[in-house]
């Protein structure tokens, strides 16, 4: 056993938990994931598919179903069709010829994953994957399969393969699109200095979430972000959290908001979320703020640096860091909550 613990300790490299190393180590996986599909010739075979496809059904689960989402977002914008599908409710679609999956998957094993596509091949779709795992059954089930290269994740809660998997979206749908994709160079420099600029301020925060209940609000591409941060919230620190698109929440989730209610705003350097900031303010709610832009509108406010269309990088470390630090606050193991495993292999 003494053998065992040292072994696992050392293996943490000097961090308190693999979460936070993990969070740490997301500027190299992101940056590993860029360079390794960037040359990838079965991205422009993904990308040529995609092009050609009736309908793109995105298909995942929990974190990874949330980075799919980006992509959807984008596509959709675009003249093709993507549906986000979450897997375990495959039953509720019918694929058809000309259609493809693209299934994300970070263990490459989730069963829900592994249904859906089955179901959708058999509809008459193809199957594009991207995992973190080479040859992961899901993988050995794709027409294409795709890899990013975020390395091994022990921590129960996905976070360098979140961002790792954002990154593997952007190079997909800017290939898909036919965009220039210099931009991600500057992905993972974003993400050290989110990492380094707001982990202070989010062990500070962490002591400010007393209440049972937190919304996260923001919108377009920081409505999934608010999602992402609202399940790891829920997952490693066991707060109930609700993400919601800031214009939503005066249609219903705003009357649970009382004095002292904390409503954390994901702002992508949306002018337009001051208004649902000003309104949460006024029915007494505690407002925090991780944003691209200043808006001074709370004491509670980080400001972190992005560049347009990279603000997953600049947002997603304070979502994860500040779950992290309510989890361990709390005395709760974040590598390990209680009901969750690394991956679902059960119906
Ligand atoms: C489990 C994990 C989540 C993960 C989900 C999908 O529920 O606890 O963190 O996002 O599975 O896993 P996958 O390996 O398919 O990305």
């Amino acid at each position: 056993h003494k053998l065992n613990f040292s072994v696992i300790s050392a293996s943490k490299g000097g961090y308190s938990h693999f979460m936070l190393k993990e969070i740490h180590e997301s500027p190299l996986a992101v940056k590993e994931t860029i360079s390794t599909m960037l040359s990838d010739e079965a991205v422009v075979e993904a990308s040529r598919i995609i092009s050609n496809a009736n309908r793109v059904f995105v298909v995942a689960a929990g974190t990874s179903y949330h980075a799919g989402l980006f992509f959807t977002r984008y596509l959709n914008l675009s003249s093709l069709t993507a549906i986000p599908v979450i897997a375990s409710e495959y039953s509720s679609y019918k694929a058809k010829s000309g259609d493809v999956v693209l299934a994300l998957s970070q263990s490459g094993e989730t069963l829900d994953v592994k249904m859906a596509i089955k179901k959708f091949r058999n509809d008459g779709a193809s199957i594009i994957s991207i995992t973190n795992v080479i040859e992961s059954t899901i993988s050995r089930e794709s027409d294409v399969k795709l890899y990013m290269r975020a390395g091994p994740e022990l921590g129960v809660a996905a976070t360098k393969t979140f961002v790792s998997q954002v990154a593997s979206l952007m190079i997909l749908k800017s290939r898909v699109l036919n965009e220039d994709t210099s931009y991600l160079a500057k992905a993972p420099q974003i993400l050290e200095d989110a990492v380094e600029e707001t982990e202070g301020k989010m062990k500070r925060w962490s002591t400010l979430i007393d209440f049972p209940s937190v919304y996260y609000l923001s919108k377009g591409i920081g409505v999934p972000l608010a999602m992402e941060g609202a399940l790891k919230i829920k997952e490693v620190a066991y707060v109930h959290a609700e993400a919601y698109p800031a214009g939503e929440s005066k249609h219903g989730p705003i009357a649970l908001v009382s004095e002292g209610f904390p409503v954390i705003f994901v702002n992508p350097g949306l002018d337009e979320l001051k208004v649902n900031m000003e309104e949460m303010k006024s029915r007494g709610a505690k407002i925090f703020s991780i944003s691209t832009v200043n808006t001074n509108l709370t004491d509670n406010e980080v400001i972190v640096k992005s560049e347009r269309d990279l603000e997953p990088f600049a947002l997603s470390p304070p979502l994860q860091l500040l779950a992290f630090y309510v989890s361990v606050n709390k005395g709760i193991d974040p590598d390990r909550p209680r009901n969750l495993a690394k991956t679902v292999t059960v119906e």
